[in-house]
């Protein structure tokens, strides 16, 4: 049986923190909590960081649960290889006041293959990464992930939507690229014009390579795929004092076509039900890529923001279940938040999940799917502290 101790911790915790989170803000901040006598269990207690925390363009935290989740499953992947079973003990507060507790149990055995998920391992956590440069579409591996995602997801516990009256859960869709197209530009551009998303978003990118920050958390030039002499010029002028000015030049600039849109998106909206068009075979030239939402039934009673904060963090878990089953068949994702965040986008999509599939949903996470055609940079993570017991 695997001893607990800090030194193991601290390896876990080293692979646990290969978690994705929005803007790459690594949010979590676990603590060790050792067994106090031989018959109480180890404990790892996560708090929020609050200065790590997206407050303008995550209102709900519903990026940081989803981010929590990620990093309990990254935990829990890595703590079973070693054959330490993570069980939830606690999910308390929501947002910044979340504190989850993991209890720790040593198994006799390493865990046998289990039937609902592929059994990850630390390298798997290691190995994933999102891709926003150039991908190709894949239909085989595409296809044989899609359906064991799908049954992974219905095996959780958390069944795929059933007709017009959805079960309790969540599902996983695939979009048809055109509407993908039109709400993505619509939805890039709903970011921009908000002078206050736009600004906190700046906080993130990390375009000055001699900044020990470019190493440790946020969006690199390298990850976002930014020439280097570009970057040099951002670097320059992404400064704490110039951000607010760039943030409400670049809104006013594209304030007209965010009212543009609003009125486009309400009158789409109305026709949408007599449109049917299947996706185009290709867009400038090379076949589009899959594109996927994580959707949640939106018909449950609303059960309490803690329970809403538990929800999320379900989610976030079979997100990263769902990221490392496309990567273990060659697959990247390329994240779009956007889509789920703006009113207008996120309600299209809804839309598009009532009439095409009969769900009442709303999607939680939206994201392209193909190959990697180039080397993808690696993303930075905060060193993680030597646990002293
Ligand atoms: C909840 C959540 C939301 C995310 N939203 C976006 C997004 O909108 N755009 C994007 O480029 N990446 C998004 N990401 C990906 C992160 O930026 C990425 O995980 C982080 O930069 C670390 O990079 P890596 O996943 O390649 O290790 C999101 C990740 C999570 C967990």
């Amino acid at each position: 049986m695997m001893a607990i101790t800090a030194t193991l911790i601290a390896e876990l915790f080293a692979h646990a923190a290969r978690s994705p989170s929005a803007h790459n803000t690594q949010p979590w901040i676990p603590r060790f909590a050792p067994a106090t006598t031989p018959r109480s269990p180890a404990e790892v207690h996560v708090a929020v960081d609050p200065a790590r925390t997206l407050p303008v363009g995550d209102p709900n935290s519903q990026d940081l649960h989803l981010a929590m989740g990620c990093w309990v499953e990254s935990f829990t992947i890595a703590a079973a290889e070693v054959g330490i079973h993570v069980g939830i003990g606690s999910v308390r507060g929501r947002g910044p006041a979340l504190e989850i507790r993991l209890v720790l149990t040593a198994l006799p055995d390493r865990p046998g293959a289990s039937d609902l998920w592929p059994r990850f391992t630390s390298a798997d956590l290691h190995h994933r990464q999102v891709d926003r440069g150039p991908m190709r579409r894949a239909e085989e591996p595409f296809a044989t992930a899609f359906a064991a995602a799908e049954r992974g997801l219905a095996a959780s516990g958390t069944a795929p939507f059933e007709g017009r009256a959805p079960t309790k859960g969540m599902a996983l869709v695939e979009v048809p690229h055109d509407l993908w197209e039109t709400n993505l530009a619509r939805a890039t551009r709903y970011s921009y014009s908000h002078a206050d998303i736009f600004t906190e978003t700046l906080e993130w990118l990390r375009f000055d390579r001699r900044a020990s920050s470019y190493a440790q958390d946020g969006l690199s030039a390298d990850c976002l795929q930014i020439p280097r002499t570009l970057a040099a010029v951002a670097a320059r002028l992404n400064t704490a004092r110039l951000r607010p000015w760039i943030g409400a030049l670049t809104s006013a600039a594209l304030a007209p076509v965010e009212l543009i849109d609003r009125l486009r998106a309400s009158v789409v909206r109305r026709t949408s039900r007599d449109r049917r068009s299947p996706a185009p075979a290709s867009t400038g030239g090379s076949a589009p890529l899959h594109h996927l939402v994580l959707v949640k039934d939106s018909t449950a009673p609303s059960a309490g923001a803690d329970s809403l904060a538990k929800q999320e963090i379900e989610l976030g878990r079979n997100l990263l279940r769902i990221w490392l089953l496309l990567d273990r068949h060659g697959l990247r994702v390329d994240v779009h938040s956007e889509i789920k965040d703006c009113p207008q986008t996120r309600s299209a999509v809804s839309d598009y999940l009532l009439d095409d599939h009969g769900m009442h949903a709303l999607p939680v996470a939206a994201f392209s799917v193909g190959l990697s055609t180039t080397a993808v940079p690696r993303s930075a993570r905060r060193p993680v502290e030597p646990i002293h017991s």
